[in-house]
């Protein structure tokens, strides 16, 4: 749609190709699998919900943003022949959650809440406190962020390695306050860091949308 409709005036300078499974191939509410083979996107603030409205539509600042977001996309290189030579247990200790079931490792369905307190006869945390969710788990619901990443595959580059990952999207109201202090977290301490690499980064202001007859972005020139 958007090549068809700014092809009289425009050019793509490039293009960031990536996939999520297609509408109807699973039940909605059922969560997607990402190219590591993990469920991604079961604690996310659910659609429509008071707690997406909060976390996701500026409600302060310019009166031309209020209504709009922000959009981080981060292309993510999953170090994939690494993480094949990673075992079940490994590979959900990293993360903190089951890899079938995506239940958190306390828990035995998806949406179980995960208990970061419950320790193993050892003494120490089930759910470890520099596994991938415990980094980036947020309490507030005004600081979570909405996820929506895409997977990418390209054709191997000379080396002959895989090139795949995540189109990691999060949309927020704000990013300084939503999306980098998690981010940070996860740079610092996320165990998953050793199976990722971040290639690139952008961040996108997203005006609100326009009544019929309007457009997008008018209120910046009224
Ligand atoms: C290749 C990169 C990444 C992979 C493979 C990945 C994978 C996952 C998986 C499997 C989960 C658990 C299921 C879920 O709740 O969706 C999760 C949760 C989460 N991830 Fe990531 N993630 C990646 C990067 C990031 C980045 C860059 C951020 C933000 C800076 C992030 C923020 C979160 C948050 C906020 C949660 C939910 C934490 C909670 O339980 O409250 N992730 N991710």
């Amino acid at each position: 749609m958007l090549l068809k409709d700014t092809l009289a005036f425009a050019r793509p300078r490039w293009t960031q190709r990536g996939f999520r499974r297609s509408r109807g191939s699973q039940d909605d509410g059922v969560t997607q699998r990402n190219v590591m083979g993990q469920l991604d996107g079961t604690r996310n603030p659910p659609l429509g919900s008071p707690e997406f409205d909060g976390a996701v539509w500026v409600d302060s600042g310019p009166s031309w943003l209020r209504g709009g977001t922000t959009l981080v996309v981060r292309r993510i290189r999953a170090e994939m022949e690494k993480w094949d030579a990673v075992d079940t247990m490994g590979k959900e200790f990293a993360v903190g959650r089951k890899l079938d079931t995506g239940a958190p490792l306390t828990g035995t369905q998806e949406h179980d809440l995960p208990d970061y307190r419950a320790t193993n006869e050892l003494g120490l945390t089930v759910i470890s406190e520099t596994s991938h969710i415990a980094r980036a788990h947020v309490d507030s619901n005004r600081q979570r962020i909405f996820r929506r990443p895409y997977n990418y595959d390209e054709p191997p580059g000379p080396d002959g390695r895989p090139d795949m990952g995540l189109i990691f999207a999060a949309y927020q109201r704000d990013v300084g306050e939503q999306f980098l202090p998690i981010q940070r977290n996860l740079a610092e301490a996320d165990l998953m860091n050793d199976w990722i690499t971040p290639i690139g980064s952008a961040v996108f202001v997203v005006p609100p949308g326009c009544a019929e007859g309007g457009w997008i972005g008018a209120a910046l020139l009224g």
